[in-house]
């Protein structure tokens, strides 16, 4: 026992070694210190660096056996918590109850350049708060210098400002003073003191260290708080900017068209977003859709609660129950823990089933029962969980037709056409056409930093004409691929996608006039009778059942060359 108390104190003294170069670095031939207290420190250290080399005597044991396990409940006490004032506060308290001190104060420097005591223990007025600047009184002076300061007698110290603890007992009890810098990335950013009865036989070497290493403990605790704070902070500015973002753009300002179409579902919206009704959107895929669907969460009550989109067709048959309703721990092979379904993430908020079409019949089941009766259990759980949550669906798919096939069920299908809105596609539309390439045109520029004034004439043309099959999403395409092509001030026709190319040859006759398509037929038959009849007009014009003069007439008007065919 003995011999192990020995190897203990051993070790400590090895560890104490090892922080000798921190405790060190108070030296009188330091230009800084001018203090009564720090040249005491000095003395004091150094009469006491024999005593710390040599080997422990037996009381010594006991006291080194103390500290270390005063170090490991420090030690607990920082890491116990994520309240870092109430881990303060914990460890001064065991530096007074285990440690023999007085009292102690953690001072922690703060962005204004302040000084400010964090924790404390053993003061009459605790609550009372306390400042320093850096250099002022003998706090202030370890957090400038970042170098210890003992003070042995603290009546003798006229450096003593006695701002934070009035010392009662110096009335009738000598007391001593430590104050070590708390030291983050090599900056002192605060300091740790206690208060200790004063003993003339007291090693100040041995309480020197060991404070020394708690305020270090103290550092890298502060550290870790730091970077979670710093984490923290970085996570709520994201989701406030994102939040604010997404609100932007789903909000109405993003949502273009003024055709009647358009207006009726605008007021449609309108009317259903303050209610709790559940929506059904229904449109060919590219139509909006889902900016629908944000419009009328973002519209709602529940706008700063979450918006949560469960693509079903993009999730397997095996996963979109658990993805939907979440699972217990042990529900199947890998799930190592409870996680919660999509419809509690969306507490409070609405939840967006997109491709509701292509749910399975086992999911439809469960989707009924939380429609009729707002709840559900967790895959592989029996606890019964209430779904606080505003459903929105959406689908292309044509429902009746797959009530028809037995693919949806017939219930579930009433269930979700409460208020339905229907999205006609882009063609169908046209008047909103040239308001969503403005708008397009203009974010598009915006984005990729391009001075684009406006659209060609005949790129309207072909943009107008083309029959969209993929509705408002492939013109953001078109738009921005143009955008991209663009090198100067105007779009133009080469400019646009392959796809509107084609249409715009083939669309070349529909969108001459009548008169001009027949002239260019004529000129062709013309011209093709002319080339049988090498240039002979009288056998050309029989051939055409014509007169001679008409067939002149016309070869003329045309500019008709005829003695190209000889
Ligand atoms: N009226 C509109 N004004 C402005 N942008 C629109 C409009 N309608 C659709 N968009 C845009 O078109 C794109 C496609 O819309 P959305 O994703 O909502 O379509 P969807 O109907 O959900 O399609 P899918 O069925 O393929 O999922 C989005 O980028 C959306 O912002
Ligand atoms: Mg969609």
């Amino acid at each position: 026992m003995q011999k192990n108390r020995r190897i203990f104190a051993n070790r400590l003294e090895i560890l104490f070694e090892k922080s000798h170069n921190d405790v060190g670095a108070i030296d009188v031939s330091d230009k800084n210190v001018g203090s009564t207290a720090q040249r005491t420190v000095a003395a004091v250290v150094r009469s006491n660096k024999n005593v710390a080399r040599s080997a422990p005597v037996d009381g010594n044991v006991a006291s080194e056996a103390r500290r270390l396990s005063t170090l490991l409940e420090v030690s607990q006490a920082l890491s116990g918590t994520l309240n870092l004032k109430a881990s303060l506060h914990r460890v001064l308290e065991i530096l007074t109850h285990h440690h023999g001190a007085v009292r102690g104060l953690v001072s922690l420097l703060h962005a204004d350049g302040e000084l400010r005591v964090e924790a404390s223990d053993g003061l009459a007025d605790a609550s009372r708060p306390v400042r320093y600047q850096v250099g002022e009184g003998i706090t202030g002076k370890v957090v400038q210098s970042g170098k210890p300061i003992v003070v042995p007698r603290v009546s003798r110290e006229p450096a003593f400002l006695h701002r934070a603890a009035r010392r009662p007992e110096l009335a009738h009890q000598e007391l001593s003073f430590i104050c070590v810098p708390i030291v983050l990335n090599r900056r002192a950013v605060g300091a740790l003191a206690i208060d200790l009865k004063f003993k003339p036989e007291r090693t100040f070497d041995r309480s020197l260290k060991f404070l020394v290493l708690v305020a270090s403990m103290i550092g890298q605790a502060i550290k870790i708080h730091r970077l979670i704070d710093e984490d923290k902070r970085k996570l709520v500015d994201e989701n406030t900017h994102l939040r604010q973002e997404l609100r932007e753009r789903y909000d109405f300002s993003n949502f273009v068209g003024t055709s009647g179409p358009m207006r009726q579902i605008f007021e449609q919206v309108t009317q259903v977003a303050g209610t709790n009704t559940t929506v059904l959107i229904r449109g060919e895929s590219g139509t909006g859709k889902e900016l629908i669907a944000h419009a009328i969460h973002y519209s709602s009550l529940r706008a700063k609660k979450p918006f949560v989109k469960v693509s079903c067709a993009a999730l397997p048959d095996s996963l979109i129950e658990s993805e939907l309703f979440g699972y217990e721990k042990g529900a199947f092979t890998g799930a190592e823990a409870r996680k919660k379904g999509r419809f509690e993430l969306a507490d409070g908020g609405t939840l967006f089933l997109d491709e509701i079409g292509d749910i399975n019949p086992s999911t439809q089941v469960k989707l009924l029962r939380v429609l009729q009766q707002r709840e559900f259990e967790r895959v592989g759980g029996t606890e019964t969980v209430k779904a606080n949550v505003r459903l929105i669906a959406a689908t292309n798919k044509d429902l009746e037709k797959a009530i028809a096939s037995g693919a949806f069920r017939e219930d579930l299908y009433y269930r979700l056409n409460v208020f339905t809105i229907f999205v006609p596609p882009l063609r169908e539309r046209k008047a909103d056409l040239l308001l969503i390439v403005d708008h397009f045109l203009e974010k598009f520029a915006r984005e990729h930093q391009r001075s684009i004034k406006r659209i060609s004439t005949p790129a309207i043309d072909m943009l107008a004409s083309y029959h969209w099959p993929g509705n408002v999403r492939e013109l953001e395409n078109a738009i921005e691929r143009s955008v991209l092509m663009c090198d100067g001030e105007v779009i133009h026709g080469h400019h646009l996608p392959p796809s509107l190319q084609t249409a715009e040859a083939s669309g070349t006759v529909t969108r001459v006039s009548l008169s001009d398509a027949v002239s260019a037929y004529e000129k062709d038959l013309i011209q093709d009778a002319l080339k049988t009849t090498r240039g002979n007009r009288a056998r050309a014009a029989r051939l055409l059942d014509t007169t001679e003069r008409i067939i002149n007439y016309k070869i003329r008007n045309y500019g008709i060359d005829a003695k190209r065919f000889r």
